[in-house]
């Protein structure tokens, strides 16, 4: 076995996606040789401020920003290969090179608009549970790779094989749509010839990701992997059936890579000072009262891929404590702070009580989620601006008490504070397990 350099971290979300993550990666990616996306697809929206541009990044990993970093699509995520070319399109437009910088995964998997067809089945049919997903057909996409059925970036790279697999795969859909009257009028061979297009333009960037990182940590370079959505959104940890169809924790960094546990150093959380959600299902911490719409306006709590606004809520440390069970974070950045400061006081739920008392894990169901009364202690507001501070120490001893007191309710040390949506708006903790991890 060769060298192993230290420092292959994993940066995910904590919450219900949306905390930041796009803002945290791209700051520390100058750290990192590579950047690697593990789950999910275009339902992503990861922001990026540099100066005054601003990026939405979906398929393509936040590191791309940086210039000279490589990028990987691994095999977890589902592709959409139209959304990735303007997604290309879009930062080669802006001047970022990304020809050359990003590897796509032959084995992620290859998603068609029948899936989004398909979405309509789960989503708007009398009787089913519906979800409020992003409708880009990323459910639908990854039940037919679980379902043995999918096509892969490496099919689609071969015609033959592509052409009698789509015809195959698609006539079902049909079949099925016409059934339950979802089906809307799709030109098959015109998707695909132009899929074939699509395989074309791709084909130098597919490669075998999983080995070439693999060999690229042989050879002493460093991988930060890049969570989309959050842990409670993941598939499985979760709360189900309001949530993706993808590992978004910690574990499907190896599942979506092809890296195994051994060689990852860390896990990093990213946790916004409060909480959103997008969507359906339920949200113990959820404000909706008048303080819940300050939070949307000052956070600007919309949707970076739908527009759709945000649920917004008050953080949730049974929650926060569950993912860190899950991911086993180091340590975690707490975002958006500067968002709370005008509220005189700040709930923060420190623990979870139902008809029969306290409840200390993380119920399974939807319903047992929706039963819990969250137990609050109100914390003084700082009420004065954090927006933009970069040194702890200037920090108001009010907002420092607040992060403390996050510290003590989740038993997770808090390394990082987010105070802005640009770069130089954060405070990374001196002798943290952070600053260990990515300084
Ligand atoms: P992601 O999906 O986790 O990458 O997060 P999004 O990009 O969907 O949403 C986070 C939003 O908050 C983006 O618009 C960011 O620019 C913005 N943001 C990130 N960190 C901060 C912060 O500390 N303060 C403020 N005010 N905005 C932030
Ligand atoms: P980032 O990476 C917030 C939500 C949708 C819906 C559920 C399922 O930007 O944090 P899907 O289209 O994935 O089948 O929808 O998951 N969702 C997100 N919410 N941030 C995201 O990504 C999300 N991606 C999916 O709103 O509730
Ligand atoms: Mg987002």
């Amino acid at each position: 076995m060769g060298l192993t350099k230290m420092g292959n971290v994993i940066i995910l979300g904590s919450q219900w996606g949306d905390e930041g993550k796009g803002k945290i990666v791209d700051l520390f990616s100058d750290r990192f040789d590579i950047v690697a996306r593990y789950q999910g697809g275009h339902n992503a929206g990861h922001t990026v401020f540099i100066g005054d541009k601003k990026f939405v990044l979906k398929l393509i990993p936040s590191g791309i920003l940086r210039p000279g970093k490589q990028a990987v699509i691994g095999n977890g995520l589902v592709i959409d290969p139209a959304a990735l070319l303007s997604e290309i399109d879009a930062l080669e437009a802006a001047g970022v090179p990304v020809t050359g910088r990003l590897l796509i995964s032959n084995r992620a998997h290859v998603l068609f608009p029948a899936h989004r067809m398909m979405e309509k089945m789960s989503e708007a049919r009398p009787g089913r549970i519906s979800i409020g997903t992003t409708s880009r057909g990323i459910g639908p996409c990854y039940e037919d790779k679980i379902a043995r059925r999918g096509i892969c970036v490496a099919d689609l790279l071969n015609r033959d094989f592509f052409r009698a697999q789509y015809d195959s795969v698609m006539a079902e859909k049909v079949a099925i749509a016409k059934a339950l009257g979802i089906y809307e009028e799709l030109d098959l061979p015109a998707i695909r010839a132009g899929y074939e297009g699509f395989a074309e333009r791709i084909r130098p960037l597919v490669r075998d990701t999983a080995w070439f990182l693999n060999q690229a940590i042989r050879d002493g370079r460093s991988v930060l992997f890049e969570g989309a959505q959050s842990t409670m959104l993941d598939i499985d940890h979760g709360t189900y059936p309001f949530v993706t169809s993808s590992n978004a924790s910690a574990g499907g960094a190896c599942t979506g890579t092809g890296v195994p546990p051994t060689r990852i150093q860390g896990v990093l959380g990213v946790s916004k000072a409060y909480i959103t959600r997008v969507g359906g299902g339920p949200f113990p911490t959820e404000a909706l009262d008048a303080r819940g719409e300050r939070i949307r306006a000052r956070g600007k709590e919309f949707g970076a891929v739908t527009g759709r606004p945000r649920r917004c809520g008050w953080f949730d440390a049974p929650l926060l404590r569950y993912t860190a069970a899950i991911n086993g974070f180091d340590s975690i950045v707490v975002t958006k702070l500067d968002v709370l400061d005008e509220f005189d006081s700040i709930p923060v739920c420190v623990g979870y009580r139902n008809a029969a008392g306290d409840v200390l894990d993380m119920p399974p169901t939807v319903a047992e989620i929706a039963a819990l009364r969250p137990v609050y202690e109100c914390l003084p507001g700082w009420q004065s601006s954090t927006f933009g501070i970069s040194s702890y120490d200037e920090l108001p001893l009010k907002a420092r008490e607040y992060l403390a007191f996050l510290e003590r309710q989740t038993g997770v040390e808090v390394g990082c504070i987010s105070t802005g949506p640009e770069r130089n708006q954060t405070i990374v903790r001196a002798g943290s397990r952070f600053e260990q991890l990515v300084g």
